[in-house]
């Protein structure tokens, strides 16, 4: 049975000021701990340029078209992940069993949140450290036995998980326009000055031809499944695609505002942060002889010798950690906001309630992550720590698998008219959108999952 949607604007139904509030609330969510802490050391770890390019094919390929579809999904549906994908599965006459997207999604984000903030509390801790000059005269193994004794000091961690789960629950519980807008309007500018002085650091001061040739210069023999799946992962995490937050995110967007420019600013703006990040970090980093392949430390343990070692490096290295506070911040309520629109548009329980007890629920479960780093590091999940194994289900699984359900539902089973009228896209880019979000995304995301388990011939 397909019932068009019509009640198109819910009573009360809240939503951004603008087109610009979007884009800007849509790159907050996709510029965060992503770029500046995740994307510099999987680089790094994988060889530089491969990754890189793997990655930037991944966004072109995949991220950007199903970016456009999960946007486009939500805003016409004007309901929250789980009823929007109820009432747009309905629309086309297709099976009821598409919520379970949406009820995918919103697990996901409470699952990414989960050690997503714990990462965000180390983030406040260090610019704790550096804003009262702790930094200063800190080399190498001084750095790493601080970041380790952080890591074992579970009370800490714990104390700033929990300060980082409150902020993130007291935007979201504010609303749309109070919380979500008015947070990512005040933190958004601040967050492009600071990547844009890094930069100029970096470019200035450091090593920025090593860097560049580091993340550009083509190894194609570096290029493994295994380096695959993480870039693809990794494009999907740092868009911010395949949980419904920006399902969500479209949700709250008007008729009026072309998709695809959004779409396309969003994912330029989070690939360019994310280059210019790598850029300045890797300058610092070589500039002072430190090894790129540090790992998820790498900008705890690597850049706070440098930091430590130059002239205004305390300034400097309270401006980085500012950022990354501030990048993590603007994503963390992206991934609170399924599951509290949810709740909200399901229950009559409140909005400021329904953020607090998802906000608590996913903070319980971050302190499992926390203590996996110290009381609880032997146990495993499928070989892995608890905190490797929650990053390894939920990028490289589950929001590809989201992804994959988005483009399969917008380019096969919601009908052609309703897709493009819904865009408003004209001429060849509709035709080109389609094609690939037809065939080349849910090929490419299926390869690289075959090709990991070994069902396809090694590349
Ligand atoms: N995109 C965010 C980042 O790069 C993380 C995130 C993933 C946010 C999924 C929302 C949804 O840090």
């Amino acid at each position: 049975m397909a019932t068009e949607i019509t009640d198109r604007r819910a009573a009360g139904r809240p939503h951004w000021s603008g087109r610009w509030a979007f884009v800007l609330a849509a790159t907050g969510s996709a510029v965060g701990l992503g770029n500046i802490w995740k994307f510099p050391y999987m680089a790094g770890e994988s060889g530089g340029s491969a990754f890189v390019l793997v990655y930037v094919a991944c966004i072109l390929l995949v991220g950007l078209p199903v970016m456009v579809a999960e946007i486009m999904l939500g805003r016409r549906a004007q309901r929250n992940p789980v009823d929007a994908m109820a009432a747009l599965a309905d629309e086309a006459g297709a099976a009821r069993a598409w919520q379970g997207l949406g009820v995918m999604g919103v697990v996901t984000g409470v699952l990414i949140l989960s050690f997503y903030s714990v990462v965000a509390g180390w983030m406040l801790d260090y610019l704790a450290l550096s804003a009262r000059g702790g930094l200063a005269g800190l080399d190498a193994g001084a750095a790493q036995a601080r970041f380790g004794a952080l890591l074992a000091d579970p009370l800490r961690l714990l104390l700033l998980h929990t300060v980082f789960m409150a902020m993130t629950v007291v935007v979201v519980g504010g609303g749309v326009a109070r919380g979500l807008e008015r947070a990512n309007k005040l933190l958004m500018p601040v967050l492009f000055a600071i990547v844009l002085m890094l930069l100029a650091y970096g470019v200035i001061w450091g090593d920025a031809a090593g860097a560049l040739s580091f993340m550009f210069r083509a190894d194609f023999g570096k290029i493994t499944p295994a380096v695959m799946l993480a870039a693809m992962g990794q494009a999907f995490f740092s868009l911010s695609i395949g949980m419904g937050a920006m399902m969500a995110y479209g949700s709250y967007l008007d008729r009026g505002a072309s998709i695809a420019r959004c779409g396309l600013t969003v994912a330029a703006m989070d690939t360019v942060v994310a280059l210019l990040a790598g850029i300045a970090i890797f300058s610092i980093v070589f500039a002072h002889g430190l090894q790129p392949a540090a790992g998820p430390g790498l900008v705890l343990q690597t850049l706070p010798i440098a930091f430590g070692d130059m002239r205004g490096g305390a300034a400097l290295g309270t401006l980085f950690f500012t950022l990354l506070v501030f990048a993590a911040w603007t994503s963390s309520i992206s991934l609170l906001e399924p599951a509290t629109a949810w709740v909200t548009e399901k229950t009559r329980i409140t909005r400021p309630w329904a953020s607090l007890l998802l906000g608590a629920a996913t903070w319980l479960l971050g302190v499992t992550v926390l203590l996996s780093f110290n009381a609880w590091q032997e146990i495993r999940l499928f070989g892995l720590g608890i905190f490797d194994a929650l990053d390894y289900l939920t990028t490289n699984i589950l929001l590809p698998l989201g992804g994959l359900m988005i483009a399969v539902f917008a380019a096969w089973v919601m009908q052609a008219t309703r897709v493009r009228d819904e865009l408003g896209m004209r001429g060849p880019f509709y035709g080109v959108w389609r094609f690939i979000l037809r065939y080349v995304s849910p090929l490419a995301i299926a390869l690289v999952f075959l090709n990991l388990t070994g069902l396809l011939p090694r590349l």
